[in-house]
């Protein structure tokens, strides 16, 4: 039996959903934080619950040839990547494995998952969000809310970085103080980055008081680096809250907004708009959707779970028309202007949940939809079934959910074609897919 506090050499036969290894002891399913598949390893047994338990990997007996050094010096320390410890190969097929599994397991469905569509890249995320605290300014160390201090993120846009630093100067010059967790007290929270193609920056600074004292100073050390234009928002949170961004932003400087790119289109941007997070990866998850699609130029498209209007304005051009729908109604503010921006007159948005809103738009031949994390809410996929689109297309940023409404949506009498999953988050074990459906 299987004991806490026990070593134990094992072989690793399996990777986790988060990308730790996993190795069997008498039945019992251990899950090994950065372990790799094929390696011998030396595993102490930390915690054991009803059929499976967790270890910490103390030595490596044999390594994997996968294996390789992380190039970021707090790798172990920071909850930030998942993956930098095996080559980029080991890291598609891993993801490859991880949608085949949920689609077998949780859908239930024998339909081909392709190779994960990579892209190997440093300092892709145009969007940052490090936590400020007494520790300092950097990432959550896994499960927990102990920052682990970061100069330079290889994940985050170089600008992010050097936004984060600029700010940290300026706490330390102007003696700001970071907000403490367990104590309430202090004053910024957060630093929110955006960072566009078109090299414009977004800097929100969030803060648990309505004062940001010397911010005028702030905003001109900002504008040094990033040029007059910068938008510098600060964003006031006083509730007591894991959400990062409170309601209220007062600009500092430029308009508050940013103008990113994804192909030949231009999206403006607000600070609680949702926007995908790796600008080379999303044309490709785009190109995928229109790939898959083969629209005809005839089609009336209902995009569900919108943002910024990206798809919507991204396929309007191949088809009759669309209609976006988004809970956010400052993204749907910017999904107007971004038609207008873009000049497509065949594309309108609504504000509302799609779960609420779709039965009010009956007469589509083909559903987008590209819901959060926890996948479509029921509601949403009974009214799906009751509309009968002739297509679906569902992107999605979580396998285990996705195979979920694929085995209610197959169960509607819709067939799942392939799965396409595209590497959207290098180096973590995150995973976006697109998958058609049809009648
Ligand atoms: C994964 S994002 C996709 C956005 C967009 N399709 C894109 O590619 O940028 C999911 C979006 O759904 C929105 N959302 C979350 N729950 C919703 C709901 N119940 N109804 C409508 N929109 C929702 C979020 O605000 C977010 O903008």
């Amino acid at each position: 039996m299987i004991e806490k506090n026990q070593t134990y050499q094992v072989t690793i036969t399996g990777m986790g959903e988060k990308g730790e290894g996993v190795a069997k002891i008498d039945n019992f399913a251990v899950f090994i934080p950065y372990a790799l598949i094929g390696e011998t390893i030396e595993v102490l047994i930390v915690k054991v619950l009803k059929s499976y338990a967790y270890g910490k990997m103390l030595n490596i007996i044999k390594p994997s040839r996968e294996r390789i050094e992380p190039k970021c010096p707090v790798f172990y320390k920071c909850g930030g990547c998942d993956l930098q410890h095996c080559t980029y190969n080991q890291e598609l097929e891993f993801k490859t494995n991880k949608v085949k599994d949920c689609i077998k397991r949780i859908g239930s469905l024998n339909i081909k998952v392709n190779n994960t569509l990579g892209y190997e890249q440093n300092y892709y995320r145009n969007k940052s969000q490090f936590p400020v605290s007494p520790d300092g300014i950097g990432f959550y160390s896994p499960r927990s809310h102990r920052v682990v201090p970061i100069e330079n993120c290889l994940t985050q846009n170089e600008n992010s970085n050097k936004a984060m630093n600029i700010v940290k100067e300026f706490m330390e010059l102007f003696h700001i103080k970071p907000y403490d967790e367990s104590t309430k007290k202090g004053v910024i929270r957060h630093i929110f980055t955006r960072c566009a193609l078109t090299n414009q920056v977004m800097v929100c600074i969030v803060t648990a008081t309505e004062n940001l004292k010397s911010a005028d100073s702030l905003v001109s050390m900002l504008k040094n680096e990033f040029g007059e234009d910068v938008s510098v928002i600060q964003n006031i949170n006083t509730k007591n809250t894991n959400i990062i961004l409170g309601d209220k932003n007062k600009i500092l400087n430029g308009n508050g907004v940013i103008i990113d790119k994804i192909g030949d289109k231009f999206f403006e941007i607000s600070p609680h708009s949702f926007f995908q997070i790796n600008p080379h990866q999303t044309k490709a998850l785009y190109d995928k959707v229109l790939e898959v699609a083969q629209f005809e130029g005839n089609e009336r498209v209902l995009d569900l779970y919108c943002g910024i209007g990206t798809i919507s304005l991204y396929v309007a051009p191949y088809v009759e028309s669309v209609i976006g729908v988004e809970c956010v109604p400052q993204a749907i503010e910017n999904a107007k202007k971004n038609s207008m921006l873009n000049n497509i007159k065949n594309a309108e948005f609504y504000v509302g949940n799609a779960e609420d809103m779709a039965e009010k738009f009956p007469d589509n031949d083909v559903i987008i939809v590209d819901p959060p994390r926890k996948g479509c809410d029921e509601k949403l996929l009974n009214t799906i079934k009751d509309l009968a689109p002739k297509k679906i297309i569902y992107v999605s940023c979580n396998p285990a959910t996705l195979a979920r409404d694929l085995k209610i949506l197959t169960g509607y009498g819709y067939t799942a074609h392939e799965v396409w999953p595209v590497d959207m988050f290098p180096r973590t074990a995150h995973v976006e897919n697109v998958v058609l459906l049809t009648k």
